[in-house]
């Protein structure tokens, strides 16, 4: 409030005198003579016309994001880590928002929501996917295998142990999408699926031995704010060439002068 403002505007409440101030705050030099001329009731008029037009601005706003009538709900069946699901939800809801919001399966991260970090990767059908750019309305009568379901009971996934054994992470927030994306390159690699820096491209039907550039190509797709990259690749070698390999040598392999340590 300004030193000139007139002691009439003490009746007003706070909230009532600050929104008096904002409307006026146009005004420029008419101000003073405005407020000078004006009675409490006038300046209180004022105020609540302004709350009443900026209330029936917000209701035109808010009709922009209108909950969803059933005309544009859709009802999903699907499987999900091996359990039956049945979800109704706006049909441009993405299988990353029922998963979290419908399914309260919060395991699979929100990053970019823009299929740009891999933080959101499930598996669909056994092929990883990214679950911000995949309708929910999509999924049905598929099975969607989701961080939360890939440990047997308590006997974690293979690939979990190596993540862990190797330091494949430090915050956490990228692993279960790292996991998911890993699995699912797995499951290509097997089925002699060739990705961009594949050497030989006639081996098209074959299971692929992955190098370490290869494991760098498919996990491009799966960011790591932490650098956590050295730990991923050497667990998902583990993993891959089933050879038991000692965690510290990703520490000595990125003090090698010129190592190129990132996926
Ligand atoms: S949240 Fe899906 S790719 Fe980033
Ligand atoms: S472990 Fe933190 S972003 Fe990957």
């Amino acid at each position: 409030m300004s030193d000139n403002f007139p002691e009439l505007v003490d009746e007003l409440t706070a909230d009532e005198a600050e929104l008096l101030e904002e409307v006026l705050s146009d005004l420029g030099e008419s101000r003073r003579k405005f407020i000078g001329q004006s009675s409490t009731a006038v300046l209180g008029a004022v105020v609540l016309q302004f709350l009443a037009k900026r209330t029936a601005l917000a209701g035109e706003e808010m009709a922009e994001f209108v909950p969803l009538g059933d005309e544009q709900a859709v009802k999903v069946s699907f499987r999900v880590n091996d359990a039956a699901k049945s979800v109704s939800v706006d049909s441009r809801m993405t299988l990353l928002d029922a998963l979290r919001e419908k399914l309260a399966l919060t395991g699979t991260k929100k990053g970019c929501d823009h299929g740009q970090c891999g933080a959101c990767t499930v598996m669909m059908d056994g092929r990883r996917v990214l679950s911000c750019l995949t309708l929910t309305a999509q999924c049905e009568g598929r099975s969607v295998t989701t961080i939360e379901g890939v440990a047997k009971g308590d006997v974690l996934h293979p690939m979990q142990t190596a993540f862990i054994k190797h330091d494949g992470f430090q915050c956490g927030f990228c692993t279960p999408g790292q996991i998911c994306s890993a699995i699912g390159l797995m499951h290509e690699a097997r089925n002699g699926e060739l990705s961009y820096v594949s050497k030989d491209m006639r081996k098209t039907a074959a299971s692929i031995t992955l190098s370490d550039e290869e494991i760098r190509e498919r996990m491009s797709g799966n960011l790591c704010r932490c650098g956590a990259y050295p730990n991923i690749v050497a667990a998902i070698r583990e993993v891959h060439t089933g050879k038991a390999t000692d965690p510290m040598a990703v520490i000595f392999d990125m003090s090698k002068e010129g190592s190129d340590a990132t996926v």
